[in-house]
């Protein structure tokens, strides 16, 4: 049985940065949920599908594949062969994922490529249901939660690290709200704490102290 440790929260808790830490150190597999969606949503638009086009984004799924590579020691992510793992981060793309990450079928899709990818290795995956539904039995849960001002200052920085400067703070702040309410309301795969995870702010705390924090946590579970 493969060891999987979930980590669930909302957009900018730093999540990405402290999975992708944690996943060296302890030499797990990281399988990024958020950055599948956003490829989905990035088909969608090179497609010239209106999001609001259920029937076709549905269609569009037989004709996407996605990959996790690790090059470099980076994580990277291939939407049809071309690697999409900064331009996966633009507004455009941020603008729509909440909606098509809301279709069902979409989330039955990628949640099968992500439980195939636990089969055979030890994973962590960081999104919005690891811990409550594509990995229930995973045995380690964490819930990354932080302020929205501290959230939107993180990607305001993330993006400025990735060569992004075409988003203002404002723009982020707001994106952030309205995709909070967006999947805390979404009718499946909602963001929700589950009830056997563990709850950390990480508003007050640096990346590594909460990368040590998840590592204490994993390392006493795996001892
Ligand atoms: O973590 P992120 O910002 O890259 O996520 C992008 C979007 O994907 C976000 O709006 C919520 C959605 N998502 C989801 O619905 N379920 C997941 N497991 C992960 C992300």
């Amino acid at each position: 049985m493969s060891f999987i440790v979930a980590i669930d929260g909302p957009a900018g808790s730093g999540k990405g940065t402290v999975t992708e830490i944690v996943s060296k150190k302890l030499n797990l597999t990281n399988i990024g949920s958020g950055a599948a969606y956003r490829c989905v949503a990035l088909a969608t638009i090179e497609n010239n599908i209106n999001i609001s086009d259920t029937n076709k984004i549905i269609d569009l799924l037989d004709k996407i594949n996605i990959e996790y590579k690790k090059e470099n020691d980076k994580d990277l992510i291939y939407l049809n062969g071309i690697d999409v793992t900064k331009r996966i981060r633009e507004s455009d793309v941020a603008k729509i994922v909440s909606q098509v990450s809301s279709i069902k079928e979409v989330r039955f899709k990628l949640n099968d490529i992500f439980r195939a990818q636990a089969k055979s290795q030890d994973v962590i995956m960081e999104g919005r249901d690891i811990g409550t539904y594509v990995f229930p039995n995973a045995d380690v849960k964490i819930y990354l939660d932080a302020s929205i001002e501290e959230r939107a200052n993180r990607r305001l920085k993330q993006n400025e690290e990735l060569g992004i400067t075409n988003m203002s703070y404002e723009e982020i702040y707001n994106n952030i709200k309205l995709r909070d309410k967006n999947d805390k309301e979404k009718e499946i795969g909602a963001l929700k704490q589950a009830e056997d995870a563990i709850y950390i702010d990480s508003s007050n705390m640096t990346i590594e102290e909460v990368a040590n924090r998840i590592i204490q946590i994993i390392n006493k579970k795996r001892a």
